[in-house]
């Protein structure tokens, strides 16, 4: 039974290890020969794709930070100019859309009501089209776009999403990718993201493995007011939604930076009561983020590291936890897991409900 939580203790522990078999079914049959589908889509998916000169992303909460990693990808792959915004700013702020913009929609039910009201405004502006990526069927902001592709986690239980974001960002890597060739895309960058999506199922069944010493970093922030999140590029969404999963479930305030920011603000913060929580993986900026760590370390921020491994060899700073090595599509799936076990873990150690947080709804279908 998909509802039954078996023998986990909460539906969200159960969800997060479903993760590894959830990107594996959002996969099925959609890569073939190396090569994604591009029908997956819908049927005009080819045109439409050629005729798409900027993509508006529209979302909230969770599915908002996988629009965030989406506008990385989809400016750095496909060279496509990309917003990703909240849908509850978009639909009041009577915005502006320059032919061949395509609007994307993202939404674990498909019913969230500020998500369906900007969609249903987008219809009386001179968008190309509207694409959907959403885990249920049957859902109405499925039932308004042209283009849809179904994210298969199954049903999520915990109010806390967890995979049903990781197969939103696997979904949406498809989406970048096959943008992005239709854009002329390096072939062999084209191969290594599709490579990347293949081998991500058994690195996150790696990542789950780390539980045990995941459990024991959580034992630190038990006491703690307050936590910041640090990333840089596409993990500056991946320590948002690592902020959003504490806070939701453990009640600590945590906020989350980019990293190169910290010294407008919130550097203040820093002392040895605050822990420091950063993503690193190995790209273009982790000379910058290693300097930046540097700087909460000076300050005696407790740092908490999570690195690829190719990476963390070189990180003589803080309490750090090897994530397997990973491109620029796996990277931010595959530092996220480590972020949902951590706050499961505080949260449990809290005591508090982990799967129904106080005050929150699974599915939001009211202003
Ligand atoms: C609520 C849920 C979140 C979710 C958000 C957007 O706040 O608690 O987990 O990310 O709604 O929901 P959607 O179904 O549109 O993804």
């Amino acid at each position: 039974d998909a509802v039954d939580r078996g023998e986990y203790p909460h539906y969200m522990l159960k969800e997060i290890h479903e993760q590894p078999q959830a990107i594996a079914d959002t996969l099925e049959g959609r890569i073939a020969g190396g090569r994604i589908l591009t029908q997956i889509l819908g049927v005009e998916a080819e045109r439409l794709l050629a005729e798409t000169q900027s993509v508006h992303i529209i979302a909230c909460g969770t599915s908002y930070h996988a629009g965030l990693v989406a506008r990385y990808w989809i400016e750095q792959l496909a060279g496509v100019p990309c917003t990703a915004e909240i849908a509850s700013e978009y639909r009041y702020r009577n915005p502006v859309v320059r032919e061949g913009t395509l609007f994307l929609t993202i939404s674990q039910s498909g019913e969230t009501a500020d998500t369906l009201a900007a969609l249903k405004l987008s219809r009386q502006r001179p968008y190309l089209c509207r694409m959907a990526v959403c885990n249920v069927p049957e859902s109405s902001i499925v039932r308004e776009s042209e283009l849809v592709l179904m994210t298969r986690a199954g049903p999520e239980i915990g109010v806390a999403s967890t995979k049903a974001f990781s197969t939103q960002l696997v979904a949406l890597a498809l989406f970048a990718l096959e943008l992005a060739r239709a854009r002329g895309l390096d072939p062999a960058r084209y191969s290594d993201g599709v490579r990347q999506l293949e081998l991500l199922p058994g690195q996150v069944a790696q990542v789950l493995a780390l539980d045990p010493q995941i459990r024991r970093l959580a034992e630190a922030f038990v006491q703690k007011q307050h936590a910041l999140f640090l990333g840089r590029g596409t993990h500056w969404p991946v320590a948002m939604e690592g902020a959003l999963k504490l806070k939701e479930i453990s009640y600590i305030h945590a906020e989350a930076y980019a990293a190169g920011e910290l010294k407008h603000g919130p550097l203040a913060l820093v002392d040895a009561d605050m822990p420091v929580v950063a993503v690193m993986p190995n790209d273009a900026l982790l000379d910058k983020l290693k300097s930046n760590l540097e700087e909460v370390s000076a300050r005696g921020g407790q740092l908490y590291v999570f690195a690829d491994e190719d990476v963390a060899t070189g990180m003589d700073k803080g309490h750090v936890l090897t994530l397997p090595r990973a491109g620029e599509i796996a990277a931010p799936v595959i530092s996220t897991v480590p972020l949902q076990l951590l706050a499961y873990h505080v949260a449990v150690l809290r005591g508090t409900d982990v799967d129904q947080p106080r005050n929150l709804a699974k599915s939001v279908t009211v202003e």
